[in-house]
């Protein structure tokens, strides 16, 4: 049985986050919410480092925040998590469940004893001789860094009810579905559009720019059918400003997040700018990845969250890179706001922050 009030756990490069949410309410209603910053190192890359200091942050967190339980779905995204789509001789879900280890060896590139193993039918075809086959979607996460999460959290007395993947928390909050309609970027110059309009798309993209990692989704109708968990976000961009500018790394943050022409000098703003654009060509080198996969859909749009994808102007680079329509992901529309006893401005700018733990928690809404 699912009980109403579901916690969602993030635990980021930057901060921990947690949501409660009320799963039974339609729409689901966000109870509760609370974030404490990581000191830098604790996570790195999405990968805990120092499980005392993330651990003790965690207790921290429970004992503000006055989460109703410890039992928590928790997120992962990080580089020793692979996410393949592959192709298969059908059979039924039991008996794929019962060999997974056996039938999917060849398509991982670490020994199946190393790793913990999921998947996700995502349909059947006809192979070449008419026989039945099915395409699959399987991940495969290292097992140390998973036993070093649930230690981490015991450590802090939670419960770990379910692990999941970041990129599907993200589909659970962004994917906006009746908003999936023939949607048109209206920028002459962009390459693909006459196609775009031909054959409107039915996919979309999900790109959540952390501080050290960006997950990269792309579902159609709610399916997920490509990720990527790039080692790339937002810290890169400052780490490069305080080398140019022989400054610490806080005060880089700080330049970062309050750009302007007369703060910043010429060079330190086309290190940013050069910067932006790396993470953007990644961006678009994997859409491009997932375009080429067999029967992807089109794309229609990419929606953006996390705190990186705050930086200025990137909508417009995103959208000038892909030729696809960029917007900003509004994950306050898939919930309704309970007393959380935050000011109003206060939620709307941690809106970008939310995406996570909140899609995490509608994750046990089925
Ligand atoms: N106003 C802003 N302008 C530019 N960058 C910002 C702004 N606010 C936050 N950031 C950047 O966003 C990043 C943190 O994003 P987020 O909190 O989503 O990451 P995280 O979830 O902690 O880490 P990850 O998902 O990478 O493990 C940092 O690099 C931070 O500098
Ligand atoms: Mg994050």
């Amino acid at each position: 049985m699912v009980r109403n009030m579901v916690i969602g756990l993030d635990i980021g490069t930057s901060a921990v986050r947690a949501a409660e949410v009320d799963v039974k309410k339609n729409p689901p209603v966000l109870a509760r919410f609370g974030q404490i910053t990581l000191p830098s190192g604790a996570v790195r890359d999405g990968e805990i480092i120092d499980e005392q200091v993330v651990s003790d942050t965690l207790t921290e967190l429970w004992g503000n925040a006055r989460f109703k339980s410890k039992r928590v779905i928790v997120g992962v995204a990080n580089q020793r998590i692979i996410v393949r789509q592959v192709e298969m001789p059908w059979m039924e879900a039991s008996d794929l469940e019962a060999g997974l280890a056996f039938q999917v060896q060849d398509h991982l590139p670490i020994p199946v004893e190393d790793a913990i193993l999921d998947f996700q039918i995502l349909e059947e075809f006809p192979g070449e001789e008419n026989e039945r086959m099915m395409r699959v979607l399987l991940v495969a996460a290292q097992r140390e860094m998973i036993n070093s999460l649930v230690r981490t959290l015991k450590m802090a007395g939670l419960r770990p009810k379910t692990i999941d993947l970041v990129p599907f928390a993200l589909i659970r909050t962004l994917a906006l579905e009746h908003r999936l309609q023939p949607e048109v970027v209206d920028r002459a110059d962009i390459d693909g559009l006459d196609e775009l309009e031909k054959d409107p798309g039915t996919a979309e993209a999900i790109v959540d720019i952390g501080a050290g990692i960006t997950n990269i989704v792309v579902h159609e109708q709610g399916l997920p059918r490509f990720v990527r968990i790039l080692v790339a976000g937002g810290d890169d961009i400052t780490e490069a400003l305080s080398t140019v500018m022989g400054s610490s790394y806080e005060k880089a943050e700080d330049l970062k997040c309050h750009l302007t022409p007369e703060r910043t000098s010429e060079e330190a703003m086309r290190v940013v700018e050069e910067r932006l654009q790396t993470m953007v060509e990644e961006v678009r080198g994997s859409l491009e990845y997932y375009r080429a996969q067999t029967k992807s859909a089109r794309l229609a749009r990419v929606v953006l969250t996390g705190g990186g994808a705050q930086m200025p102007h990137l909508l417009d680079r995103m959208e000038a890179s892909t030729g696809v329509r960029a917007e900003m992901g509004h994950p306050l529309s898939t919930v309704r706001l309970g007393k959380l006893g935050m000011a109003h401005d206060q939620i709307v700018a941690a809106e970008s922050l939310i995406s996570v733990p909140v899609g995490l928690a509608l994750g046990d809404a089925l």
